[in-house]
C-alpha cells in the first residue's frame, strides 16, 4: 500500500509513525510535512486548501490511499476531487464535512437525529447578543461559528466579555453560537467511519487551555492522555448508541453519508454524555496518545473506511497508556514566535517519541515556524509510567522561549478529574 498523508503537524506526524508500523504500507509520503515527518515519509509541497493540488500530486504519484489530515482541504472538497479521479481517499465529502464546518449545522443534524447537547441560539446580529445571553444565563459560551481551530470560543461567567467576544465574531463576518454551559470533565472519542458504520477508538482527554489550572486562553490543544481510567465503563458503548450512530444514520438520511474520522467532542455530564462539537478529523493532540496505542495495522483499517467496508473490522490495543505534552512557542497562542533553533530532540524508541508541528529545516538545523512546535509523546504500562516519559522527553528539549503545561494528566493519575473552567 503506497499512502499520501496531508497536512504538516504533529496529528501528522503520528499518523505516519503508526502507519509505518503497518507491514501492507510500503511506501510513505506527505505534504507539505515538517522537520520531523522527512524521517518516515517523502515530503511534497501543496496548497493543503486546493483539492486539485491534491488530486494532481496524488495521481502522479501514484498512491493507492490518500489520508487527509486537517479540516480545511476537507471543507473545501479533496475527498469529493480524489474519489472523482478515481483515487481512494480517507476522509469525509465536503457535505459531510459540514459537521465541522459549521456548528449550527451540526445543531441541526443534532435535534434531527435526538442527539444530547447543549441548548444553543444562533445570532446573526448586534441587536440579538443581549437577549441569547439572557435566555441561556452564566458562566456563558460563545462560538465562532465557522472554523476557528478551537481558538473560536469564549467561555467566561463576565457579561461583558462575552458580549465583546460576539460582536467580535460579528464584525468578523461569522455568525455566533451562543450556548448552554456544560458541566463535568470533557471527553474526546474518535470513530472511524464508512458512511453507515462508526467504530470507535479509545477515549482521551485533550487540555485546551494555554496554562496550568485550566488558566489561559483556549489553544489548539496543549497535552493529552488516554485512556481514561476514570470513565464509566460503558461510556463508548452509550456514545455509539446516543450519538455515533443516530448522528451517521441522519448524514446519511440527508445524502451526506460520512466516511472517515468523526470526533465527538463530549461532556460527561450528570444526565450522561453531551456534545459540544464534532470534528471531521483526527483530533490534535489527542491522535498522538490514541494512535501510540493502537496495535491494529492502520493502513489496512483507513483503507477499509475509504472503500466504505468497516464490516467485520475490530480493533486491538496495547495494554497501559500514553501522554502527550505539546511545547508551544513563545506567545502562543496570541503571536507566536517563530525561527527559533530546536535542539535536544531524541531519537525516537517504540515507546517514546518527539512528534514534529510547527518545525522546519533552516540551513541544516531544525527551527520552529509555528504555534503547537512538537508533542512529546510517550506510552507505558500506567499513565504514571507513561507521564513521566513524557516529561522527560519535554525536559530534553530546548527551544527559547518555549512554554507547556506541567499538569497534563496529573489529575486522572490523582484521581481528581473536574469539569471545564468557566
Ligand atoms: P470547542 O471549540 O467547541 O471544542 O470549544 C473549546 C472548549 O471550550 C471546549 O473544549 C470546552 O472546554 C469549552 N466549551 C465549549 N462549549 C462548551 C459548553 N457548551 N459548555 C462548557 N464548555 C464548553
Ligand atoms: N484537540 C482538539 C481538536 O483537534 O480540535
Amino acid at each position: 500500500m503506497r499512502i499520501l498523508v496531508i497536512g504538516s503537524g504533529a496529528r501528522e506526524h503520528a499518523l505516519l509513525r503508526a502507519l509505518d508500523r503497518d507491514p501492507a504500507v510500503t511506501q510513505l509520503h506527505v505534504a507539505p510535512g515538517n522537520a520531523g515527518t522527512g524521517e518516515l515519509a517523502a515530503a511534497h509541497p501543496v496548497d493543503v486548501g486546493d483539492p486539485a493540488a491534491i488530486s494532481a500530486l496524488a495521481g502522479g504519484l501514484g498512491v493507492d490511499l490518500v489520508v487527509i489530515g486537517p479540516e480545511v482541504p476537507l471543507v473545501a472538497g479533496a475527498v469529493d476531487r480524489l474519489r472523482q479521479d478515481g483515487i481512494a481517499a480517507f476522509g469525509p465529502t465536503a457535505a459531510a464535512a459540514r459537521i465541522e464546518g459549521s456548528k449550527a449545522f451540526a445543531k441541526d443534524v443534532m435535534s434531527a437525529a435526538g442527539v444530547p447537547t447543549g441548548r444553543a441560539i444562533g445570532v446573526t446580529e448586534e441587536s440579538g447578543i443581549g437577549a441569547a445571553l439572557d435566555a441561556l444565563g452564566a458562566p456563558f459560551v460563545v462560538k465562532d461559528d465557522g472554523l476557528a481551530a478551537g481558538k473560536g470560543v469564549v467561555v467566561t461567567e463576565d457579561r461583558a466579555v462575552a458580549e465583546e467576544h460576539a460582536r467580535a465574531v460579528l464584525a468578523a463576518g461569522h455568525p455566533v453560537l451562543v450556548e448552554e454551559f456544560l458541566a463535568g470533565p470533557e471527553v474526546s472519542l474518535f470513530a472511524v467511519c464508512d458512511g453507515t458504520r462508526a467504530l470507535p477508538l479509545l477515549p482521551a482527554q485533550d487540555f485546551k487551555r494555554a496554562a496550568d489550572g485550566d488558566a489561559g486562553p483556549n489553544t489548539g490543544g496543549m497535552g493529552a492522555y488516554a485512556p481514561l481510567p476514570w470513565a464509566p465503563p460503558d461510556l463508548v458503548d452509550t456514545v455509539q448508541r446516543t450519538v455515533l450512530d443516530p448522528v451517521l444514520a441522519e448524514l446519511a438520511r440527508r445524502g451526506a453519508p460520512f466516511s472517515g474520522l468523526l470526533y465527538a467532542g463530549l461532556v460527561l455530564t450528570a444526565e450522561g454524555p453531551k456534545v459540544i462539537e464534532f470534528n471531521c478529523r483526527f483530533g490534535d493532540p489527542e491522535t498522538q496518545v490514541v494512535l501510540e496505542l493502537l496495535d491494529s495495522p492502520l493502513g489496512e483499517l483507513l483503507g477499509a473506511s475509504a472503500a466504505g467496508n468497516l464490516e467485520g473490522v475490530a480493533l486491538q490495543w496495547k495494554s497501559g497508556a500514553a501522554v502527550t505534552v505539546v511545547i508551544a512557542a513563545e506567545n502562543y497562542p496570541a503571536a507566536p514566535v517563530s525561527g527559533d533553533e530546536i535542539t535536544g530532540i531524541p531519537a525516537p524508541t517504540a515507546d517514546a517519541v518527539v512528534l514534529h508541528a510547527g518545525t522546519a529545516q533552516a540551513d541544516g538545523v531544525v527551527v520552529s515556524s509555528g504555534g503547537r512546535v512538537l508533542s512529546a509523546t510517550a506510552s507505558g504500562p500506567d499513565l504514571a509510567t507513561a507521564r513521566e516519559r513524557a516529561y522527560a522527553l519535554v525536559d530534553s528539549v530546548r527551544l527559547r522561549g518555549s512554554h507547556h503545561r506541567t499538569d497534563i494528566a496529573a489529575a486522572a493519575i490523582a484521581g481528581q478529574v473536574s469539569g471545564p473552567r468557566r
